[in-house]
């Protein structure tokens, strides 16, 4: 059967409209014309994939990345790169009209350089002694040799870490293997679900990478989660130490940092162009106290606010190493704090997890100037934007392409009080 694609979807699929039925389209490009293979049939709609494309847009490419068709990592790697920052940039506005029910303009997506090889952090599956990703919605694993998204130097080390497990049965033991590299340093979390002796793979692996660090875990869940469980320093390095903007910290193996240190520090640039050194600010969801300390530099005072009391305890050690008096580390709910540090600041900066905020918090936020909320999730912040948009006027949207060739996207929003303008 043959379809024109008339819009996206979301992941990136090609909707197509056939007889009053919609057809949600993978490999297919808005303008396109594809021949259909049906997936699955639900009726008013149906799940397929384009077998040929009879009439290609000019903004499809051949997917870089070998693994394409059969991974389901990067769901947009056949669009070229323009097209995939508009596709998000058109994603972004869709979400936050329909949820939001105003005009607003979205601004060009601040792309990602380099738009391969990125990404710091990967988490690989093992199966039978294959290692490699998930097929979409499955647990079939696609063996890979590398990974087009990761930096060249966790490649080379998957490689070399096949070659360690070729003569020996061992892998079969593994559930996963995490890797995490920044600024040359390398640590390794090895996921199984009994105890293993490690030493041997370290030696090997150092042998050929200078600064590198062994963990083991030990994982009985039968969940996706990855990491949990005992978590055991093999040998080498403990920690990656980093310096960034003045700021000396440490990123271990587990704790959040993002994976895309380009666009982070993007992100983080511009949220510093709204810091004048008469601002206090409150960094509402601080994680680790990255952000609040690099706040810290520009601001007369920053209060960062984070629930969890060992990111909190992160926050509190990167104070001290770095000597920053004008930086409060404040652990607790967003709801019990934010009140008491509220009436002296005049910036709030909320960066949340991928739930948002949630109707509670944002209930809270009135009276503070300006807010920059930075978001994963274009529809969790459309619907926590739904408690501003009486009070604050929203001034910017801007879209950054943290993880280029699949279909998330990281949002800014700088919003002002009405009353202020
Ligand atoms: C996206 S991370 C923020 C990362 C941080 N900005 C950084 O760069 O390291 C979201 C953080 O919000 C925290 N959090 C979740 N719910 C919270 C709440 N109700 N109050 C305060 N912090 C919360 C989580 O523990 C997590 O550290």
């Amino acid at each position: 059967m043959l379809a024109n694609i008339i819009d996206y979807g979301m992941d990136g699929m090609g909707i197509a409209k056939i007889d009053g039925k919609t057809y949600f389209v993978s490999n297919a490009l808005i303008g396109e014309t594809v021949e259909l293979e049906i997936l699955s049939d639900k009726g008013r709609y149906a799940f397929a994939r384009a077998v040929k494309v009879v009439e290609p847009s000019k903004d499809r490419m051949t997917p870089p990345c070998p693994y394409f068709s059969e991974c389901g990592g990067c769901s947009i790697m056949h669009m070229n790169y323009a097209h995939q920052l508009e596709y998000k940039r058109l994603l972004v506005e869709k979400t936050l009209k329909k949820i939001l029910n105003i005009d607003l303009k979205v601004q060009d997506v601040v792309p990602s350089d380099p738009v391969q090889n990125y990404r710091n952090k990967i988490s690989l599956s093992v199966r039978d002694g294959a290692l490699g990703f998930f097929r979409s919605s499955s647990k079939d694993l696609i063996e890979i040799d590398a990974c087009l998204l990761a930096k060249d130097r966790i490649n080379d080390l998957i490689n070399e870490i096949k070659n360690y497990y070729l003569d020996k049965d061992d892998l079969k033991k593994i559930k996963n293997i995490v890797i995490r590299e920044i600024s040359d340093q390398i640590l390794i979390g090895v996921v199984t679900v009994c105890d293993m002796d490690l030493r041997e793979l370290y030696a090997c692996l150092h042998s050929k990478f200078d600064r590198l660090g062994v963990y083991l875990i030990i994982n009985t869940r039968k969940d996706s989660v990855v990491i949990s469980g005992k978590i055991k320093h093999v040998a080498g390095l403990k920690q990656i130490s980093i310096e960034n903007y003045d700021i000396k910290y440490k990123v271990d193996l587990v704790g959040f940092h993002q994976v895309n240190e380009n666009v982070q520090n993007k992100i983080y640039d511009e949220i510093l162009s709204y810091v004048d050194d008469q601002a206090s600010v409150i960094n509402a969801f601080s994680g680790a106290g990255l952000l609040s300390s690099i706040i810290s530099k520009k601001a007369k005072r920053v209060y960062g606010i984070e629930i969890v009391p060992a990111s909190h305890k992160s926050a509190q050690e990167l104070k001290q190493i770095n000597k920053i008096e004008n930086m409060t580390n404040i652990l607790g709910d967003f709801d019990a704090e934010f009140r008491r540090v509220a009436d002296e600041c005049s910036l709030l900066v909320l960066d949340p997890p991928k739930k948002g905020c949630g109707e509670h918090v944002m209930r809270q936020i009135s009276h503070i100037k300006d807010i920059i909320y930075i978001s994963c999730n274009p529809i969790s912040l459309a619907k926590d934007l739904q408690f501003l948009k009486n009070d604050y006027i929203i001034e910017k949207i801007i879209p950054f392409d943290m993880f280029p060739n699949t279909t998330n996207v990281e949002t800014l929003v700088k919003l002002k009080l009405k009353e202020e303008i």
